[in-house]
C-alpha cells in the first residue's frame, strides 16, 4: 500500500493537483455536479415518510413492545433507570440536566441528546460510535454508569416473565425474547419520535405570514453571512457530519479515537436544532443553559488557536448584537410553542441501493458523495480519490486486511491509494459517516 498526498500550498505539489483536476473534469467527472453553494428555503423541506430498515420493518405491535421497553427499568442492574429516565419525552427527550445520573448516581461525561428524529441518523452517539439504533442501545443498557445491565441478563429477566414472552412471541415469532429482538423493538419505537411542524415548516410551505420579518432576518444570517447552514443543514438542521466548534474544555477527546483522525479530536457531532426550546442544557457537556449563549459562542468565545477547529467555521464574519437576537428568534421558530408531541408518518423501507461497480481510478467527494460510489480496481493500481468539495473530508478504510487513513483532506486535496489484495473493501468518510465507496479488487 502506497500513500500520496498532494497539498495546494506546497508549490511542487500543487502542479499535481492542477493536473489532477484538469484531467478529472475532462475525462471521468465530467457529469459531476456544480457544488451547490447558495441554501435555498426548500433544502430545510419536511420529508413525506420515515426510513426503517429493510431488516428491522416497523409494525404496531412492535413499536408497541419497543414502547413498554423504553419504560422498562428491569433493562438496569438495580431497577432504577429505564431509557426513559434519561430521555423524558416530557423533557424534549432529554433529563433537562447539564449531565444526567445513572444507576451509578453519578454525573455521566456527556449531555443527554434528544431523540427526535432519529431515523434519518446516520451515526450515533456525540461521536458517532454506533452506525446504527439497533446497535446503539446496547450503550446505555450495559454502560457501568447508565443502566449497567449485561443485555443477555436483561433478555433472560424477560424470558423469566410469562408476559413479555407472550409480547415477543406476537411480535418475531418463535424467535421470541432475545437479545437482538430487545433492541430491535426499541430501535423501531425510537424511529416513531418524528418532531411535529412548527411555523417554520408552514413558512417553508409558502405561508408568508408564519414568520415576521425579525425572524425572517435571523433565517437570513443563518442560511447566509452567520454560516450555520454549513453545518447545520438539510430539514433536521444537521449535515451528520463531525466539527470542532471551538468550546473552552477540550477534555473530552469526542470523534478523534473513534475515527482514528487526530484532526477529528473534539470533533462533535452536530446536533439537530429542532425542537430545541424543549431539549436544553446544550452542547456535548451541557456546559451552556441558553441558545443565546450558545450564539454568543459562535460570535466571540471560539478557541481559535486548537488545530482541530472545523474549517467550516473560519468564514465567520462578526454579527452585532441586534443579529444574534434575530438568529435566537428564528431558531425558535424551529420548536413547537407547546410541549411537542411526535407525528405519525408512513414508513418506507430503506432497499441498500443495488451496486454496479465501474472500472474507475479517480473518485471524487463532491456534494459530500463518493462518485462513482462503486469501483473496480486491479490489485497494485493507484486510486486516486479528490477533494473537489467544498467541505472538509477523508478516506478510511478499516479492514482486517488492510487500514489506511487520509486524514483530513481539505478542498483541492487528493489522496492515493492501493490494494494488495483482492476482494471487496469499504472506504468511508470518517467525518461524514455517510459517505461511502465500494471497491471490488480484481487480480
Ligand atoms: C443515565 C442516562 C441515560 C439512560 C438511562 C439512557 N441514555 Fe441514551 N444517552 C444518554 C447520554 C449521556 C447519551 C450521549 C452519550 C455519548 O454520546 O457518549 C445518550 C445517547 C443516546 C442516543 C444517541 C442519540 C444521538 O443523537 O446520537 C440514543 C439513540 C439513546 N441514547 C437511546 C437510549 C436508549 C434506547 C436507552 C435505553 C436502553 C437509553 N438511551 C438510556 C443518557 C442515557
Ligand atoms: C462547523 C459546523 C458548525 C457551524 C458552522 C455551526 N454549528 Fe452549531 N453546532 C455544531 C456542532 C458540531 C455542535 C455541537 C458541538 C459540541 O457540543 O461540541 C453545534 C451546536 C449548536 C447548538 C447547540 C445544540 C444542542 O442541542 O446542543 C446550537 C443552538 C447551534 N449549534 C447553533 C448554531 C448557529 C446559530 C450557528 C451559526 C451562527 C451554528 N450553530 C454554526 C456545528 C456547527
Amino acid at each position: 500500500m502506497r500513500v500520496r498526498t498532494t497539498r495546494p500550498s506546497h508549490p511542487h505539489r500543487s502542479i499535481v493537483v492542477a493536473c489532477a483536476l484538469t484531467a478529472l473534469a475532462a475525462a471521468s467527472f465530467a457529469g459531476a455536479e456544480p457544488i451547490k453553494t447558495k441554501v435555498t428555503l426548500s433544502d430545510f423541506a419536511r420529508p413525506a415518510s420515515v426510513p426503517v430498515p429493510a431488516d428491522n420493518p416497523s409494525t404496531p405491535e412492535k413499536i408497541a413492545l419497543g414502547t413498554q421497553l423504553f419504560a422498562d427499568t428491569r433493562l438496569s442492574r438495580d431497577g432504577s433507570k429505564a431509557c426513559i429516565s434519561c430521555h423524558d419525552p416530557n423533557l424534549g427527550f432529554t433529563d433537562g440536566a447539564s449531565r444526567g445520573k445513572g444507576v451509578a448516581g453519578v454525573p455521566l461525561k456527556r449531555n443527554t441528546p434528544t431523540l427526535w428524529n432519529l431515523a434519518w441518523g446516520e451515526s450515533f452517539f456525540w461521536d458517532g460510535r454506533a452506525a446504527t439504533l439497533e446497535e446503539q442501545a446496547r450503550g446505555p443498557i450495559e454502560h457501568p454508569l447508565e443502566m449497567d445491565m449485561p443485555l443477555a441478563k436483561a433478555a433472560e429477566v424477560l424470558k423469566a416473565d410469562p408476559k413479555s414472552v407472550e409480547s415477543f412471541k406476537a411480535v418475531f415469532g418463535s424467535d421470541g425474547v432475545s437479545e437482538a429482538n430487545i433492541l430491535k423493538a426499541l430501535a423501531a419505537y425510537e424511529r416513531t419520535l418524528v418532531s411535529p411542524r412548527t411555523r417554520f415548516d408552514r413558512w417553508v410551505e409558502g405561508d408568508e405570514t408564519a414568520l415576521t420579518p425579525y425572524e425572517k432576518k435571523g433565517y437570513a444570517l443563518f442560511a447566509g453571512r452567520a454560516g450555520c447552514a454549513k453545518c447545520h443543514s438539510g430539514w433536521r438542521f444537521t449535515d451528520e457530519a463531525f466539527h470542532d466548534i471551538g468550546l473552552p474544555d477540550a477534555s473530552d477527546k469526542g470523534r478523534g479515537p473513534i475515527a482514528g483522525l487526530a484532526h477529528m479530536t473534539t470533533a462533535f457531532k452536530t446536533p439537530t436544532l429542532r425542537e430545541l426550546v424543549w431539549t436544553g442544557p446544550y452542547l456535548h457537556d451541557g456546559s451552556m443553559a441558553t441558545i443565546e449563549g450558545v450564539n454568543d459562542h459562535y460570535f466571540g468565545g471560539i478557541e481559535n488557536l486548537r488545530s482541530t477547529l472545523s474549517k467550516d467555521l473560519e468564514s465567520f464574519v462578526p454579527v452585532f448584537t441586534e443579529e444574534r437576537k434575530q438568529l435566537s428568534a428564528f431558531l425558535k421558530t424551529l420548536s413547537s410553542e407547546t410541549p411537542p408531541q411526535p407525528v405519525t408518518l408512513p414508513t418506507t423501507v430503506k432497499a441498500p441501493a443495488p451496486v454496479a461497480f465501474v472500472d474507475a481510478k479517480n473518485v471524487s467527494q463532491r456534494g459530500s458523495k463518493f462518485s462513482p460510489a462503486a469501483i473496480r480496481i486491479r490489485k497494485g493500481e493507484m486510486l486516486t480519490i479528490l477533494n473537489d468539495d467544498d467541505r472538509a473530508h477523508s478516506a478510511v478504510v478499516a479492514d482486517p486486511r488492510m487500514t489506511f487513513s487520509s486524514g483530513v483532506q481539505e478542498p483541492g486535496q487528493s489522496v492515493a491509494l492501493s490494494f494488495k489484495d483482492p476482494g471487496t473493501y469499504v472506504v468511508a468518510c470518517a467525518i461524514h459517516p455517510g459517505m461511502k465507496l465500494a471497491v471490488e479488487v480484481t487480480d
